[in-house]
Parts: C-alpha cells; structure tokens; sequence
C-alpha cells in the first residue's frame, strides 16, 4: 500500500541537479500490529450474503445482529414483569443473555456482585485474551433499565452495540496492541452504582492500565441527535473523525456531563469518551435541520417510561454509532502503537552558508491521536562539513526538539542519521518541521530529504 501526494518544491535550489519533484509517500507498515488468522467459528454469525471485510479493516457492524439482541432483551423484560431493572429478575437474565453469547465467543468473563437497596446487582466484565494488558481499552454500557420499562433505547442499544462489537472482535480475531475489555454495568439507573463498585474496586495500580473507558448510554433514540462526549481529545477526535466521514455533523454532549457510567472512570482520571443520541431534552430547529427528526420534541420521548419497547429505536442512529464504536475499537485498540506509517519529503532545501535558518515542511495527516513517544525522525542533509549544522525538528505546535548540535570539530560530510524523539505530548497531525541553520562561514549543503515514522 503506498500512496503519492504531490507536494510542493521549497526553497531556492540553486543547485539544478538536485531539483526533484517533491514527494510524500505514506508507505506500508501501517497494518503491521495487526495478526489475521482464520475466520473463527465463535460469535454471532455475519449475514451469509454480506462480504467478509478484511479483519484488518474496522468492520460495519451488522444492524441486524445489533436489533436481534434488542429483540432478546425485550423479550426478557416482557417475560420478566416489563422491565430490566436492578433487583429484578429481568435484569440477571439479561447478563445472563450477554454473558452466554461472550463466553461463546471466547471471551474470558468476569461477574462481579455488589448490593444496592437491599439488591444484589451484576457487573459484568469481558476480556479479550491478549494485548498488552498494561494499555487496556475499555467499552462498556449499563445494562439495566428502569422499573417503569424495558429500557430498549436506555440502554439496550448501548448494551447491544457494545456487545455486537465485541463479537466483531472474536469473528476477526482481532490481536490488537492494546488489551480489550468490555463491560456490561448494573445499577446505573440507581445513581452509577454498578460503574462505580468496579472502579472503587479497582486496585489503583489496575486503574492507570485503563488508556480509555469508552461509553455508550442511550446511541438509538428515535428522535436522534448525534452527541460526542467532550473529554479525553484523542477519544473526542476518533469519534468526530468518524462521523465525518458519514458526513454526519456532531455536537458536543451537554446533556448532564456526568449523567452516566463514564463519570466514576474519570473521576480517578481515567480518559473517557463516548456516544449519545439525546434523552429527555428537545430537538432545536437548528439541529433538526441538521439532524432531520422533529424539532421541539425530545430526542426521546420514552426516555424513562414504559413505551422504550424495540419501537423506540431510530434505526439509521443505532446503525451509525454501532459503526462508531468498531471504528474507535479498531483505531484506538491498534492505534498508538502500530509502526510503520512513513511521512517523508523529498523536497529539497537549500541552507544559505552561515546564514538563517531554514526549514522544510511535512504535513502528517490522517493520525489519531498524540505522536509516539518514540517518534523516529530519518534525515538526509548533504553538507560538506556536518559540524556547520544545528537541526531541530519542529512540532505543528511550534515546540523544538533539538536533533543535532554544531561542532567545530565534526569535518565529516552529510548528516544522515535517524534521531528518536519523545514527542509524546505533542498532536500527530500537522506540519512538522526540520529546521537546520549553518552557523559558521564556508562549507554549504542542503536538505536532501527527511521523514518521520510515526
Ligand atoms: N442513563 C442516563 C440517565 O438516565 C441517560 C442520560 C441522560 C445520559 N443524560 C445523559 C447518558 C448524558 C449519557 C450522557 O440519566
Ligand atoms: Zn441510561
Ligand atoms: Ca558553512
């Protein structure tokens, strides 16, 4: 896989047998942390006629599969007295439902029991053997409803979507960098109890292998607005990058921060993000305008009551955010640590012999997320005495990291070298710079190329 964007030639090139078209070349490698094997027999089956997408790629996670479970936690409220709540016997078959489809598909399960209101209550927590288990990636969703309904939009969709994708995970044998871990909560309508019993639980040494909690409370409501928790920036970003994509506007949560499972993760400051498609506040013009639905009706208007049955599900939401949530699996699971996307300039750069500084840019596009904390930086400046050199790479936000130092005893040629920066503050995306000045009189050179593997 390697792509060419044309660039554009810098500086003077006074030299005109070192004139070349400028280059940026993403090269292959980008996929390397990924491990295909055979399709696995376990989890929910993808429709026979659908194409299988390549396990590399985060896949469409199948509506139909996603309905079916909100069929099967309506059909559990509906043989449990109406609903799926705390302390009843609607919600233990529900995680009994979730559970049963996990351990099938060779999830390594976890129940984990606390007591609210005289109640016992259920966690339930689902490992994805492998990855490294101090960056784990966590998704997870209440599973109870209220006592005054089957609770389909709050939360089957969210629990369905979460469970949906973890099933994608085992149907691809996903062997991402970081260690996957769903979870399913209890609770929750009685003020977060579920969410907060396991974080409180938590041995802090586990708490900071969390890299993320991702949530997803209520992502079908059937007067839909498309809502993007403003908290962790690479999370945030990941998710409005996707919805992008659909060409789907977004808008930051503003709902009730706070309102749901996430809350007790980042209270002990764990980044957290996550998906909404509107409770009990009402639609403006404007975002029915931009979102289609009705304006001045809530987003939903079962939320909390007895008509959150399989009807009370927009199904073009629940589609797009199940989607949603593969593609923040895929991206941020295997993100930060795949190797091997290369950025690279050709374009050459004239350094003026005892002159100023100059610099020659690099756009990096189509990351998520901060910079490696082992960014490699290749450059290739032809000089004929290297000692001349001062060179910085530059950061889009402006921040230098030195590179090489001058030395009036260094007479070899040429500085090509591969220098490794802990650039793991700084945003991957934006125009990176090398910066080179020739601070002493005589021996000249040029920047012949350089790149950055991110
Ligand atoms: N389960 C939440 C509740 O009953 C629903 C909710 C309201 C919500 N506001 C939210 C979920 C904002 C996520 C974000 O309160
Ligand atoms: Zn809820
Ligand atoms: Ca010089």
């Amino acid at each position: 896989m390697s792509a060419r964007i044309p660039g554009t030639d810098r500086g003077p090139a006074r030299r005109s047998w070192i004139r070349r078209a400028a280059t940026v070349t993403v090269a292959a490698g980008a996929l390397a942390g990924l491990v295909v094997s055979a399709p696995g027999a376990a989890g929910a089956a993808q429709p026979a006629s659908a194409a299988r997408p390549s396990a590399l790629a985060p896949p469409d996670i199948p509506l139909a599969n996603v309905k079916a479970h909100l069929s099967q936690l309506q059909s559990i409220a509906t043989a449990n007295g109406g609903n799926r709540a705390h302390g009843r016997t609607g919600y233990k078959a529900s995680l009994d439902y979730v559970k049963g489809k996990l351990d099938a598909a060779g999830f390594t399960t976890t129940v984990q029991q606390f007591t609210s209101g005289g109640s016992t209550g259920y966690n339930l927590i689902a490992d994805w053997p492998g990855g490294d288990p101090d960056q784990v990636l966590f998704a997870g969703s209440h599973l109870d409803s209220v006592s005054s309904g089957a609770g389909i939009n709050d939360n089957g969709s969210g629990s369905a979507a979460v469970l949906e994708t973890a099933l994608a995970v085992s149907r691809a044998n996903l062997q991402p960098a970081k260690h996957l871990r769903f979870g399913w909560w209890g609770a929750e309508e009685l003020g977060l109890v579920g969410s907060r019993y396991y974080v409180n639980n938590l041995p802090s040494a586990e708490r900071s292998k969390i890299a993320g909690y991702l949530n997803f409370d209520m992502i079908g409501s059937p007067n839909p607005g498309y809502f993007v928790y403003d908290d962790d920036p690479t999370i945030e970003t990941t998710f409005k990058d996707y919805f992008a994509g659909l060409g789907v506007p977004t808008e930051i949560e503003t709902e009730g921060d706070g309102r749901s499972d996430h809350a007790p993760f980042k209270n002990v400051g764990v980044p957290v993000g996550g998906l909404f498609t509107g409770a009990d506040y009402r639609k403006t013009a404007a975002q029915a305008q931009k979102w289609g639905g009705t304006a001045g009706q809530a987003f939903d208007r079962c939320y909390h009551s007895s008509c959150d049955t399989t009807t009370n599900i927009n199904d073009t939401a629940l589609d797009r955010n199940a989607d949603a949530i593969a593609h923040a699996v895929w991206t941020l699971g295997t993100g930060t640590t795949q190797p091997g996307t290369v950025f690279e300039t050709t374009a050459d750069v004239s350094i003026p012999d005892n002159g100023a500084a100059v610099t020659s840019a690099l756009e990096v596009t189509g990351r998520t997320g901060n910079a490696p904390s082992a960014l490699k930086v290749g450059v290739d400046i032809k000089h004929s005495w290297r000692g001349d050199l001062v060179v910085d790479l530059v950061a889009p936000d402006g921040t230098a990291y030195r590179l090489k130092n001058s030395s009036g005893s260094d007479s070899a040629d040429n500085v090509i070298a591969t220098y490794t920066v802990n650039a793991s503050s700084e945003a991957a995306n934006g125009t990176w710079k090398l910066k080179v000045q020739d601070i002493a009189a005589q021996d000249t050179g040029y920047i012949d190329s350089w790149k950055l593997t991110f």
